[in-house]
């Protein structure tokens, strides 16, 4: 690290700081890494993840994302994001090979705190879109959706419900797949039957999945993580206990009446009896069915992944 690299860290952990008291004290990637990338008020982090084909991962992005985590200082940090991004620009244009880089399954990925709002229109400017938000619900935050509705039961999952349970993951996945970045794949209904198998056979004290029926028709379900299994996220919010929703999905003719509110309390209690202090979730800010209905359970924006795809363009 250089010096000056340190008050550019300590700045931006400030700025970041301010915008969002929920969000956990910035990390930098450790000496391994790659060496940043630097301009006179901004530092960043340059990496590349890759899934496999044919794994339950490659469902929900495309196989090969390059990242980069910046930080950024000084009178304009939005200048300062430019040059980064710049200098980023060309790296990529070394990095991808020419097949990947026209490749629907690249992609070109800056994660920002959802209100460290400095530099949005740079990202604009250079053909990246904000997608993918992880969403936050701290404890005994309370919701404004719509009364329950009578008639609603919900109960655990059961071995019979596989059928059912893989319908309406594909129905999610399918509809999720509109805005991006959760990826249409040909073994998505394969890799959706044997991971709802494997949940169900896990005998958790806690059941992981759960069925919303209406008048005896199963016509949502609900998953849920609770800690440890949820600790692969815990890292990106200020809190002890970490749960995470990974899915909620509600049967199209069912929409609108109540039935995923439901659902979504179903989870709260369900977390709140397992102290779990923040609840996080994903969802596609393009959706105009999830946006609006997490916001009304009690969720607001913590991190924002700004996507073009492919990689370059
Ligand atoms: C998102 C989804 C789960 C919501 O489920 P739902 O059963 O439609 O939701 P609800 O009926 O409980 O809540 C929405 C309704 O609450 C009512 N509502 C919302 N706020 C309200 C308020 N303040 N006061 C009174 N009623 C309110 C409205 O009727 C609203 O429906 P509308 O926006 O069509 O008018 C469902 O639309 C779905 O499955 N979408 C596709 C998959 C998806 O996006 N899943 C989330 C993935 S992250």
């Amino acid at each position: 690290m250089h010096a000056s690299d340190t008050a550019v860290l300590d700045e931006h952990a400030k700025r970041v700081a301010s915008a969002d008291a929920v969000l956990p004290p910035l990390t930098h990637p450790g000496s391994g890494s790659a060496p940043p990338l630097r301009v006179r008020d901004g530092l960043a982090f340059a990496s590349r993840s890759k899934v496999a084909p044919g794994s339950m991962g490659s469902l929900w992005r495309p196989l090969v994302e390059y990242r980069l985590d910046v930080r950024i200082a000084g009178p304009d940090p939005a200048s300062a994001l430019d040059g980064l991004l710049c200098q980023w620009e060309d790296q990529l244009a070394e990095a991808v090979t020419y097949d990947e880089g026209y490749d629907w399954d690249t992609a070109a990925v800056v994660i920002r705190p959802s209100r460290d709002t400095t530099g949005t229109t740079t990202l604009l400017r250079r053909g990246f879109a904000p997608n993918r938000v992880l969403a936050v619900r701290l404890a005994n935050r309370l919701g404004s959706g719509p009364p329950a509705v009578p008639g609603v039961r919900i109960r655990a999952a059961e071995e019979s419900d596989l059928p059912t349970l893989v319908r309406m993951r594909s129905e999610l996945h399918a509809y999720d797949a509109q805005f991006g970045v959760v990826t249409p794949r040909a073994d998505a209904v394969e890799r959706l039957t044997e991971d709802a198998r494997a949940q169900l056979a896990e005998g958790r004290t806690v059941p992981p999945l759960w069925i919303a029926e209406l008048y005896g028709r199963p016509l949502g379900f609900l998953e849920v993580e609770l800690p440890p299994q949820s600790d692969w996220i815990s890292g990106y919010v200020a809190a002890d206990r970490v749960g995470y929703l990974s899915s909620l999905h509600v049967a199209e003719e069912a929409r609108s009446s109540g039935v995923g509110s439901a659902l979504a309390a179903h989870a709260h209690q369900l977390f709140d009896s397992e102290d779990v202090d923040a609840v996080l979730l994903h969802h596609a800010l393009e959706s105009p069915r999830s946006t609006p209905f997490w916001y009304a359970n009690g969720y607001r924006p913590l991190w924002t992944s700004w996507y073009r795809r492919p990689a370059v363009s």
